[in-house]
């Protein structure tokens, strides 16, 4: 009985940890297979939206370790789907991005990551992004800060909007991406300057650490958001949607409170939220 209390215990410092050795074995496996050269890739929602092994085959290791180590918690995987904890689960919920950053990964260029979120009740309490190629992992806990490698990070100091450094994404249907370029042109001629990584969730965990000021994407998915939104939002942050709404699908805001006023008000302008 009491190991089967230890199963479902929702220790925010206890599902790190294990999020944290997850996020190494899955990273491992990726950049190995990456190293062995790409095969068997597909699309998703358009011809441009890719899913390699690899992808799955991280995923699969994350999942199988969790059913191993944690038989009660749901997980929620980019990849495959939902999974029910066992005898109607814990109160603990997984969110999964085996590989956050596939187009690149695809390319050999290393700016991809895996991505755990975890969920008590709902809410996100820890979080881990891992960059198999240079080894960097960010992590927080909800209360404990935010940190990469030890180090406490506490966001950007910017304070002007012309001096912001804004990083962004798009999404892969062409439709949401011509309005998409509609606002990014506008935010151009606004700011220090735009970059396009291609990781959600590393674009995030650099708004934590201040290498870029500030980070905005329509239609980011729970795993794309769940770890970085965490770690931003711990580091200082301000993680958020639109008029009032939180950071999700619609839209995720994530900048220092001394410029997020002023970006939310512009991204409201050009109705960011707005297109297909
Ligand atoms: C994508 C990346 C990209 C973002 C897209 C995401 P994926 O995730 O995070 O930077 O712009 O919206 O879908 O497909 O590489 O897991
Ligand atoms: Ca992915």
């Amino acid at each position: 009985m009491a190991d089967d209390d230890a199963l479902r215990r929702a220790d925010p410092g206890q599902l790190l940890t294990i999020a944290s050795e997850l996020a190494r074995a899955a990273g491992e496996r990726a950049r190995a297979m990456r190293e062995e050269g790409i095969s068997q890739v597909s699309t998703k929602s358009t011809p441009t939206d890719v899913v390699t092994a690899a992808d799955r085959a991280a995923e699969r290791l994350i999942v199988e370790e969790l059913r191993e180590r944690r038989p009660y918690d749901h997980v929620l995987g980019e990849e495959s789907g939902a999974h029910r904890g066992d005898g109607g689960g814990s109160r603990v919920r997984w969110l999964v991005d085996p590989i956050d950053g596939t187009v690149n990964y695809l390319y050999g260029i290393p700016y991809y990551a895996v991505s755990l979120g975890v969920e008590v009740d709902g809410e996100v309490v820890a979080g881990v992004v891992r960059n198999p190629v240079t080894g960097e992992e960010w992590s927080a806990v909800r209360g404990g800060g935010a940190h990469r490698d030890g180090r406490r990070l506490t966001g950007s100091t910017v304070t002007e909007l012309s001096q912001t450094m804004v990083a962004t994404g798009f999404g892969y249907d062409p439709a949401r991406r011509a309005h998409q370029a509609r606002v990014v042109a506008s935010l151009l001629a606004e700011v220090r300057d735009i970059r396009r990584f291609g990781a959600a969730a590393l674009d995030l965990c650099l708004v934590a650490e201040g290498r870029v000021d500030a980070f905005y994407e329509k239609g980011l998915a729970p795993w794309d958001l769940a770890a970085g939104g965490l770690i931003a939002e711990a580091a200082g942050v301000l993680v958020t949607g639109l008029r009032g709404r939180p950071a999700g699908k619609r839209m995720t805001l994530a900048a220092p409170a001394s410029v997020h006023g002023e970006l939310h008000d512009r991204l409201v302008a050009w109705d960011a939220e707005g297109g297909p």
